[in-house]
């Protein structure tokens, strides 16, 4: 199979044998695999795959058909249009996949979507109901929300009935956020448009100290970014007034059972949306697996607005 792999720092396409269902695998004929800031990372050799994937092929999501099945699987089978987020090794022609990680794709979601659609809304949902248990009515401010788990997280924030506030460095993107429901601020001006009962840090530690000034009573923030740097400095007097909390977490590292409980959960409450096209996942730009070097050269570049896709022929 042709896949996308680091090479001495460097995104190259090479043929690979093909993968083998294992017990409770899906071998799955890839038809899209988003890029994630985190591939960078690993291309960078700050990230490696962790065990039970292939150490050298890129993407941690996909979407395609079911093409075979191993020993003890039950729920999807031969045909089946499944997505996933995955350890490591979706953009390539074939990949392998927990069962217990796959979803269905929703019949609205053509295959560039669905290959760009399972890291950023699993991100988002996880972060925003499971950890910051964001309600009816809550005050949400999402930092960095031109990118893919931002503007994941701003559809769901304003399909659970949240006040959005989204916050991007580059005023282009703006009207995108406006036109999802979200009230666009630049990042410095944030803490006018508080206070907040949940805060969402896609960017990193460079905000934490307003993230923390920004906090309504009880509010809650979950930082899943170190791109301004990881470290900060908060004034923990503010925290214990405003009896805040502070959550970080990553998604990759996570055993297959946690993975599998984000998964369902994902599928309860997002999929649904997704049919209703109350949610739409935002696709800025889709390169063919021959041109990952491009992709790659291109999310790096910056400015994007959501995801970057790899398709398959
Ligand atoms: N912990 C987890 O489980 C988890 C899971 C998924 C993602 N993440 C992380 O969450 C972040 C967002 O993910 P994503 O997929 O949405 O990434 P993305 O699509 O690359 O979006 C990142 C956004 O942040 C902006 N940004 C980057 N650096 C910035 C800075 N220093 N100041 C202001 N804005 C900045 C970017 O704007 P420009 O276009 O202007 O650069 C872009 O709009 C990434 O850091 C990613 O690694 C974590």
């Amino acid at each position: 199979v042709r896949a996308a792999v680091v090479k001495d720092g460097d995104v190259v396409v090479e043929d690979r044998p093909d993968p083998v269902a294992g017990h409770g695998q899906l071998l799955v004929a890839v038809r899209a695999a988003g890029l994630n800031a985190a591939d960078l990372a690993q291309v960078a050799g700050r990230y490696p795959a962790p065990p039970g994937v292939p150490p050298d092929i890129l993407g941690m999501e996909l979407a395609g058909e079911v093409a075979a099945i191993g020993e003890g699987v039950f729920r999807f089978a031969p045909g089946d249009r499944v997505m996933a987020v995955v350890g490591g090794g979706a953009q390539a022609e074939m990949a392998l996949v927990n069962e217990l990680e796959a979803m269905p794709v929703p019949a609205r979601l053509d295959w560039q979507h669905a290959g760009g659609f399972p890291e950023a809304f699993t991100t988002a949902h996880d972060a925003l109901f499971t950890q910051c248990r964001l309600g009816l009515g809550d005050r949400l401010c999402i930092h960095g929300a031109a990118g893919g788990v931002g503007m994941a997280a701003v559809q769901l924030g304003v399909a659970a009935g949240a006040r959005v506030v989204a916050t991007a460095r580059r005023e282009e993107h703006w009207p995108a956020l406006a036109a999802l429901g979200a009230l666009p601020v630049a990042p410095e001006r944030a803490g006018a448009a508080g206070p907040f009962d949940v805060v969402l840090e896609l960017v990193g530690g460079a905000g934490l100290a307003d993230d923390v000034a920004s906090l309504a009573l009880g509010g809650r923030i979950c930082v899943l970014s170190v791109n301004s740097g990881a470290r900060a400095e908060v004034h923990l007097g503010t925290l214990m007034q405003r009896r805040g909390r502070i959550f970080a977490s990553t998604l990759r590292s996570r055993i297959l059972e946690e993975k599998a409980a984000a998964a369902r959960g994902v599928e309860a409450r997002v999929l649904p949306l997704v049919d209703a096209d109350r949610v739409r996942v935002p696709v800025f730009a889709t390169f063919g697996l021959d041109e990952a070097p491009a992709a790659y050269a291109a999310f790096g570049a910056g400015g994007k607005l959501g995801k970057i896709v790899l398709v398959t022929e």
